[in-house]
């Protein structure tokens, strides 16, 4: 039994006790209906506040619980997009964050381009959003990126960067008709281009297991820029369990919305990366970071 439901029966007890007695207190004589009845106000009101807490009982509740229950480092907390300025300096401080824990310090050798899979457990915890704000981040650091709108069922990373419409020809085209990459690439802005999707197939998990995706992706990767996979949520669809099976040098995202997440679902899609994967978590919403953090973003933009 978890806390969360333990502390609602405890609470819910002791409400039925307390209404007990206080029935037995106001009825003279104190018969035992008086202690029945109040029992059964006490449960009245402690029913449905210990049912909703009953029910959440699989909720993520924030960053350190996903962080305890996939067993991967918490490396950024992104806060909801288009709020106000300080929410905007939270999230490119949390995209910085992001890029740090992936990027290789510099070596003696060339490394090849980052190859890096952003994908959830369920729909809608903020991939695309975590996807585009890795993306510009590691454009801004001066390093080339094509993002990839890897997610062939509900397309989205045009549109969080900016650039209007999914277009024809994209990803698909590439994998199946063999079109160049370089024919395809849409420029968002300096350093930062996007491979669009393209026609959305019927078979998107097939496509996207199959060795000329892996071409596709290698190509992308030698030629020396990062590339950020937008990607499917991985319980509902097969489409990201067949990406992660080709073994291209990679990284993995896994982003996860306390408050909206199961933690039951967290450690399925934890079960599914495979070995290798250098996974990384980061958890999408509003979290309640201490105001010394908030001053110092504030303080630092005035230098
Ligand atoms: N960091 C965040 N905090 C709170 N809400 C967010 C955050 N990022 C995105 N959202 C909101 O959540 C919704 C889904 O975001 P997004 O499209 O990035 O998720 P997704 O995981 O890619 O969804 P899908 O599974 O449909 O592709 C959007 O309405 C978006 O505005
Ligand atoms: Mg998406």
């Amino acid at each position: 039994m978890s806390r969360r439901l333990l502390t609602a029966l405890l609470l819910a007890l002791a409400l039925v006790l307390v209404g007990a007695a206080v029935g037995l207190l106001l009825v003279d004589d104190r018969p035992w209906w008086s202690a029945v009845a109040g029992g059964g106000v006490g449960a009245l009101v402690a029913g449905p506040p210990a049912f909703v807490l009953g029910r959440r009982t699989t909720r993520l509740t924030g960053g350190a619980h996903a962080q305890a229950v996939s067993g991967l480092p918490l490396v950024a907390h992104v806060p909801p997009p288009g709020s106000d300025a300080a929410d905007a300096r939270r999230a490119d401080e949390a995209f910085r964050m992001l890029r740090a824990a992936l990027v290789p310090a510099p070596g003696p050798d060339d490394a090849p381009g980052l190859v890096v899979v952003v994908t959830s457990a369920a729909p809608g915890e903020g991939k695309t959003t975590v996807a585009a704000g890795l993306a510009r981040a590691l454009a801004r650091a001066g390093r080339p990126v094509v993002a990839v709108e890897t997610d062939l069922r509900r397309p989205a990373l045009s549109g969080a960067l900016g650039v209007p419409g999914n277009p024809a020809r994209g990803l698909t085209a590439a994998i199946v008709g063999g079109v160049p990459v370089a024919d395809l690439l849409i420029e968002v802005e300096a350093g930062l281009r996007l491979l669009p999707a393209g026609e959305l197939p019927p078979n998107a998990p097939e496509l996207l297991g199959s060795p000329d995706a892996a071409r596709v992706l290698r190509e992308l990767s030698a030629s020396g820029v990062d590339v950020v996979l937008d990607t499917a949520p991985l319980l509902p669809v097969a489409d990201t369990r067949e990406l992660l099976a080709h073994p291209i040098g990679r990284r993995t995202v896994l982003v996860s919305r306390p408050g909206v997440s199961d933690s039951d679902e967290l450690r399925a899609a934890v079960a599914l990366l495979p070995d290798g994967s250098g996974a990384v978590l980061a958890v999408s919403g509003r979290a309640h970071a201490p105001r010394s953090y908030d001053a110092y973003l504030r303080d630092g933009a005035r230098v």
